[in-house]
């Protein structure tokens, strides 16, 4: 954060918004923590029309990085758009962890719906990588990495990140219900105008340029940025009570010696599957099993010759498939 002599409130709380570490920063040509921080930076700012919002509108840290409204959540779900006559037609899912979101699949084993990965409720944002470069503006290939002073270095560090979180960051700044910006340049040029602005250079090793020939890789790169940040350490803590206490516990083994009783109850029958009144995996806890981690598993399958135990490190509770758990519409 700038310390600064309190000038006045104004710049006090743009200090706050925008806490810049860019002059620390080496001016190698590879530098995901300058990507990352443009992410934040990009995240936190509000470049919509008219100028209130951003994605931390619809995904904040303080609720789970899903919409902070308890009324909007308890109702109508979907959060009004910066036009305040627009609203969207789903709730914002958390962007917590979203970043492990593989690629877009069908035809999958295992799952009963076939289907897994791809970003939003739907798996639409699929995320694959096009080999060489694409001039489709809603995919992103190596073109990011064209000009630029290291365009091999920069693939091999950044170049995972191109995945479904950076395809969907594509979207939300120019969807009309969502931050409503008339179109990709008006993105560019806040950015290029924006005080974190150096942030770009140190991370793709040029300046960003708004003219017609570079308006569409700049906002690839944008997004890219974003990705950077949502797969960091800031969004994707790992800091649970399951997390803390397994990390902690001396021999890794369910109980573990910082939950409380009842928690480490609950894990019993969570891990373990029974289908036709038999018992297939899990601690067997009287004899019951509640099958949750057929479905809320990013580890070793239940079906597999090792089991899931509840003791993976980084779990995530979801196999990114889709389920039909006959949830029923909402009519607000
Ligand atoms: C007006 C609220 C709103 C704003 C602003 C917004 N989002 Fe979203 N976000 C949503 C909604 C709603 C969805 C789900 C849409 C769908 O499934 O069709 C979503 C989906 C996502 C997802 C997919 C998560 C997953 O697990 O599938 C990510 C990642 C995301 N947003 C990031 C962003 C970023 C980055 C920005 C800023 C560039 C942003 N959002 C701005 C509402 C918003
Ligand atoms: C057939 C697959 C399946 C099984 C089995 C299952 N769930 Fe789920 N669960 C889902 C789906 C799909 C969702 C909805 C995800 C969403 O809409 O965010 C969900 C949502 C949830 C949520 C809300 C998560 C959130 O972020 O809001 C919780 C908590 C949960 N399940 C717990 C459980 C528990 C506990 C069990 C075992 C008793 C269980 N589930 C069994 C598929 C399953």
């Amino acid at each position: 954060m700038i310390i600064k002599k309190k000038q006045n409130s104004l710049i006090v709380a743009s200090a706050v918004a925008f806490p810049l570490f860019f002059s620390s920063l080496s001016a190698n040509a590879v530098n995901l923590d300058a990507l990352r921080q443009l992410g934040e930076q990009v995240f936190w700012d509000k470049i919509s029309n008219p100028p209130r919002m951003a994605c931390v509108t619809c995904h904040d840290p303080r609720a789970g990085w899903t919409g902070p409204h308890s009324q909007t959540n308890l109702t109508q779900v979907a959060i009004t758009g910066a036009n305040p006559h627009t609203i969207g037609n789903r709730k914002p899912p958390s962007n917590a962890y979203a970043s492990f979101t593989p690629l877009f699949e069908e035809g999958v084993v295992g799952p009963p719906s076939g289907v897994r990965g791809g970003a939003f409720w739907d798996g639409r944002a699929k995320g694959d990588i096009p080999a060489g470069s694409t001039a489709d503006p809603n995919k992103i290939g190596d073109e990011v990495f064209a000009e630029t002073a290291d365009p091999d270095g920069l693939k091999a560090v950044y170049g995972r990140l191109r995945g479904p979180t950076a395809v969907q960051a594509l979207g939300p700044f120019v969807n009309p219900v969502e931050q409503n910006k008339a179109d990709r340049a008006g993105v560019c040029r806040h950015v290029q105008k924006a005080q974190y602005a150096p942030l770009f250079e140190q991370a793709w090793t040029i300046p960003i340029t708004c003219d017609d020939a570079h308006v569409d890789v700049n906002f690839k790169r944008i997004a890219v940025a974003i990705a950077a940040f949502q797969d960091s350490g800031k969004v994707n803590s790992f800091s649970s009570r399951r997390d803390q206490a397994l990390a902690n516990d001396p021999d890794k083994k369910f109980p573990l010696d910082g939950l409380t009783e009842q928690e480490n109850l609950g894990h019993d029958p969570f891990y373990t599957v029974k289908i036709g009144g038999n018992i297939i995996s899990g601690p067997a806890p009287n004899g019951k099993g509640a099958n949750c981690v057929v479905c809320h598993n990013s580890g070793r399958s239940p079906f597999g010759p090792n089991p899931s135990d509840g003791t993976e490190p980084n779990q995530l509770y979801t196999d990114f498939s889709y389920h039909n758990i006959g949830t029923p519409p909402n009519p607000a």
